[in-house]
């Protein structure tokens, strides 16, 4: 069966990596959550008291950096490791939510981060989630969705997101983070978040995760046929 690229692009907590996971799942894909590389960057960065100001401290840092993601069987799901590190609790902290959009937007970072996306991407069948993957990761992705949600359902949804993760966080704080970081993300100079004009959008405020599921695979196999039919014609 011919293989896509899915794009799935949008605000921070719309659900995007949850449905991104469960898609590839249903799917046989592989889920690569952009969003993770640059929380392992940011905690890189903490951990070694990078200057974000420092040009030369951030391009040599980021050499230093090997993100990859490895199946955790028992979780069900793929965590993220940082030269070697299981760091997938650690990058789910509050601290690294606080500071990510500021490392999200240096250059260098983005550069480093987008070419080895673009790897992981390479053999196709991938459902990857983000803010500029449709726009610039993979502007040829076959299937490019853009989410969003209330900011009010988003705010409960992160926090109970937190919760299922042992971390109680209070509601007022997790709604300002979000708001802050999607005020940085969109005003960003280098990939911002933004609907690629092929995007479909959806907007979650209402849907169950079963719905925004069943929603992003029908329209991928409509995407998998149509291009299928293609090929068998030429
Ligand atoms: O899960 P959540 O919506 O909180 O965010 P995430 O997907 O884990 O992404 C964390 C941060 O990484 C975002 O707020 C962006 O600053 C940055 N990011 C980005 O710049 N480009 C991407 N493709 C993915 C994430």
């Amino acid at each position: 069966m011919n293989k896509i690229v899915i794009a799935i692009d949008g605000y921070s907590a719309c659900g995007k990596s949850t449905t991104a996971r469960e898609v590839a799942s249903v799917l046989g894909y592989t889920y690569i959550d952009s969003g993770a590389m640059y929380r392992a960057v940011t905690l890189y960065f903490h951990e070694h008291h990078v200057s974000l100001t420092n040009e030369k401290d951030v391009v040599g840092a980021i050499e230093n950096i090997g993100i990859d993601f490895r199946v955790n069987k028992e979780a069900g799901r793929c965590d993220t490791y940082l030269n070697g590190m299981n760091v997938e609790k650690e990058i789910r902290e509050m601290y690294i939510s606080e500071n990510v959009s500021q490392v999200s937007r240096i250059r260098a970072v983005r550069e480093a981060m987008v070419n080895q996306q673009r790897k992981l991407g390479r053999k196709k069948g991938v459902v990857m989630d983000g803010r500029d993957i449709g726009t610039v990761v993979f502007p040829d992705a076959e299937l490019k969705i853009f989410m969003l949600a209330d900011i009010y359902v988003r705010s409960v949804r992160r926090q109970n997101e937190l919760y299922e993760r042992n971390q109680l966080v209070d509601l007022q704080e997790i709604r300002e983070n979000l708001e802050k970081r999607d005020r940085i993300d969109t005003s960003r100079e280098i990939g911002p978040l933004k609907q690629a004009d092929d995007a479909v959008v959806l907007n979650t405020t209402f849907m169950t995760l079963e719905e925004q599921v069943d929603e992003v695979v029908n329209l991928a196999l409509s995407k998998i046929v149509g291009k299928k039919e293609v090929s068998l014609g030429t």
